[in-house]
């Protein structure tokens, strides 16, 4: 496993052809697979569910990523523990008692994590960090995919890798949003070290999906 890793967003891929576009991501070196849940609640849109994410787990070997953004996820996070080594992140505003939730994510058997708003301070959510494994930087808010970073949100990334190094934490930082060719090398400067590659890159419908993480790996120095 490379140093970086990518995480190819499924929300991005074409749902007609998901077998193909499968079998290209394992081929062509993707580490897990975002899989982006919206309730039309805590975001305006709707994506994702649970059949998506075990078909996805059926379909292939590769750990999920699962990004609840939903209200109350401690209702749903069951039906989300799916595939072994798959990680289930929720937005700590979302649960009234974010440990308690992230506890019951870690009790089904699956990792934990959490995603940070872009309004959102490090130091909010730096009581949670001790439970999780992994840790995403939301560059753009949350809710579509093709948005423009929100600048602020590099300096966040810089922040939490500082936390969590300083503190001895075995945490994965990500990051989510216009992960683009140009914000990448940036992104992985201030301390990313997992990528959601969607329409930015990855899925830019420009280069094919074996071709583009080609250009991906190259420019994380994975290749
Ligand atoms: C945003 C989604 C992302 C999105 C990222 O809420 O979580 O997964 O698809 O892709 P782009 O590159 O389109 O921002
Ligand atoms: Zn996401």
């Amino acid at each position: 496993m490379s140093a970086v890793r990518i995480s190819p967003s499924m929300m991005c891929a074409d749902f007609l052809h998901l077998a193909d576009d499968l079998e290209a991501l394992q081929a062509g070196g993707a580490d897990y697979l975002h899989v982006d849940i919206m309730d039309g609640r805590y975001v305006p849109n709707f994506t994702l569910g649970p059949d998506f994410c075990k078909a996805l787990a059926r379909g292939s070997r590769l750990p999920l990523d699962i990004h609840l953004m939903v209200e109350n996820p401690e209702h749903h996070a069951p039906s989300f523990a799916v595939g072994p080594g798959s990680v289930v992140s929720i937005h700590p505003e979302t649960t009234r008692h974010p440990l308690r939730t992230l506890e019951l994510i870690r009790s089904l058997g699956v990792r934990a994590g959490i995603a940070i708003d872009p309004a959102m301070t490090i130091a909010s959510v730096a009581e949670m960090l001790p439970y999780v494994s992994l840790a995403c930087v939301m560059t753009v808010n949350p809710g579509y995919a093709g948005q423009k970073l929100v600048p602020t949100a590099l300096a966040k990334v810089r922040e939490l890798a500082e936390l969590v190094k300083a503190r001895g934490l075995d945490v994965e930082i990500e990051v989510d949003g216009n992960v683009s060719w140009e914000n990448i090398p940036r992104m992985v400067q201030a301390g990313a070290q997992v990528l959601v590659a969607g329409s930015s890159s990855l899925f830019d419908g420009k280069g094919g999906l074996v071709e583009n993480l080609r250009r991906l790996r190259t420019l994380i120095g994975s290749e």
